[in-house]
């Protein structure tokens, strides 16, 4: 609700103020963040106002304000009616990151209503979306009523986040994203949890990315994010649990939507690669705890193993597929017309692949968007054959690069083999879960 006040606002003071370091009031906070939202702040001055909180950081009471405008810019779900505690995860996004994918039938096959509102991928990360709709027929509009009439029904729903659902982020972040302010942690923190929030779910798994291929490069600043987020979670009566994971290679093998369905649905056979199936295992755990099944994270896990081994996550895939439209055969989904291997340099181990450059790489190909807009091919991308700590022979393969031309396989064949370090010493091994935050 906006008060009287928002008559006398005035943006240039409250940007200077921010400007200056000092700490806004939260209804300056709401309603600057409403009015922008009805378009009565212009860009220029909300950019403005970015870059000042950029430099100057935001207070838990500011961020917390943020957050609550965001909310109240548009409608919220209400997912009560299902008579169930729906759970929902969320990541801050990575290379080959198809976790909700394989995550979401499997959480559904163990009894857990599995209900999410995803976006589209922008940059070198991909979206859920994105990768869903390499399903032939697979549709991620579904009307709100028939959103819950599919979770209540098949268990489990991944669709588009309507255009209603927290507008005034939807404007900010495409602001932030011309503007050099995507990068900053209570702006990022309130932007995520304000649709988590809006989207109704009653706890929620975070996966915060670590390392080059995610916002946060360090464990630090991860930690920080992670806890500015589960704060805001918990004061809008959410449960929240945040696991710190890495991304300083691409998670799993496959990055590329079809590709990246292919290797979900293998995960979902019991045949995935050991890392992905690590998180998928360690966050079914956690929403399976923070469930009204009454489990504990060991117990959970112990039921997703199960789920894993009998068929039934891969059976709650199908029916899930088949309720949104689309066909779960894997004949059916697009492959690329050229494969290419690219072949290790010399002997040794796997070091380090530089997950940016890998995703950047797919991204040429066409597995991504460089701008909102632009079309994608749901066939390219490239597949991880070896990853870090791997040992590789002289021209074994370390990558298959899947493309449209022979001139695009190419260059992401050069490109990738830069990614990659090749070294006589085996790296440290690190695991795929850094921290939970519970
Ligand atoms: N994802 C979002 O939804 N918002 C951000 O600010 C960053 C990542």
């Amino acid at each position: 609700m906006i008060t009287s006040a928002s008559k006398e606002l005035r943006p240039a003071e409250l940007i200077q103020r921010k400007r200056d370091g000092e700490e806004l009031s939260p209804s300056e906070i709401t309603e600057l963040a409403l009015a922008y939202g009805r378009g009565d702040v212009p860009d220029y001055q909300m950019a403005a106002f970015c870059m000042a909180v950029y430099f100057r950081g935001m207070t838990a009471a500011e961020t917390h304000a943020l957050t609550d405008a965001f909310v109240q810019s548009g409608e919220t779900v209400d997912l009560s009616p299902l008579g169930r505690k729906v759970v929902d995860k969320h990541s801050t996004g990575g290379v080959g990151d198809k976790t909700s994918i394989a995550l979401a039938p499997l959480v559904a096959a163990c009894g857990v209503p599995f209900a999410k509102m995803s976006g589209r991928g922008l940059g070198h990360t991909g979206g859920t979306l994105d990768k869903l709709e390499s399903i032939p027929g697979f549709s991620v509009d579904l009307e709100m009523d028939a959103f819950l009439r599919q979770v209540q029904d098949v268990g489990v729903a991944i669709i588009g986040q309507t255009a209603e659902l927290v507008p005034a982020d939807k404007d900010l972040y495409a602001l932030r994203d011309v503007t050099a302010t995507v990068d900053i942690i209570p702006l990022i923190a309130s932007s995520i949890m304000s649709k988590k929030i809006a989207g109704g779910a009653d706890a929620i798994v975070l996966d915060v990315k670590v390392g080059d291929g995610a916002f946060m490069k360090t464990l630090e600043s991860a930690r920080e994010l992670a806890e500015a987020m589960r704060e805001l979670g918990l004061r809008a009566g959410r449960e929240v649990v945040c696991e710190l994971t890495d991304m300083d290679q691409p998670l799993g093998r496959a990055v590329g939507n079809a590709l990246e369905i292919r290797e979900a649905v293998a995960t979902l056979r019991g045949e995935g690669p050991d890392d992905f199936v690590e998180l998928v295992l360690g966050a079914a755990s956690h929403l399976l705890a923070l469930s009204d099944l009454g489990v504990d994270a060991s117990e959970g896990r112990r039921r997703a193993e199960a789920a894993l081994g009998d068929g039934s996550a891969l059976e709650a895939y199908e029916r899930w597929i088949r309720a949104q439209g689309g066909d779960p055969a894997l004949e059916v989904l697009p492959s690329a017309p050229v494969v290419r291997p690219v072949a290790a340099p010399g002997d040794g181990y796997v070091q380090a692949i530089a997950a940016t450059e890998i995703g950047e790489a797919a991204l040429r190909l066409g597995a991504g968007r460089a701008r909102k807009g632009d079309a994608i091919d749901h066939a390219v991308g490239l597949l991880c054959l070896a990853k870090r700590g791997d040992r590789v022979e002289t021209g074994a393969p370390l990558v298959e690069v899947h493309a449209t031309t022979e001139a695009a396989a190419e260059r992401a064949v050069s490109e990738v083999k830069d990614a990659y370090r090749i070294g006589s010493e085996r790296p440290d091994p690190r695991p795929i879960v850094l921290d939970v935050i519970a």
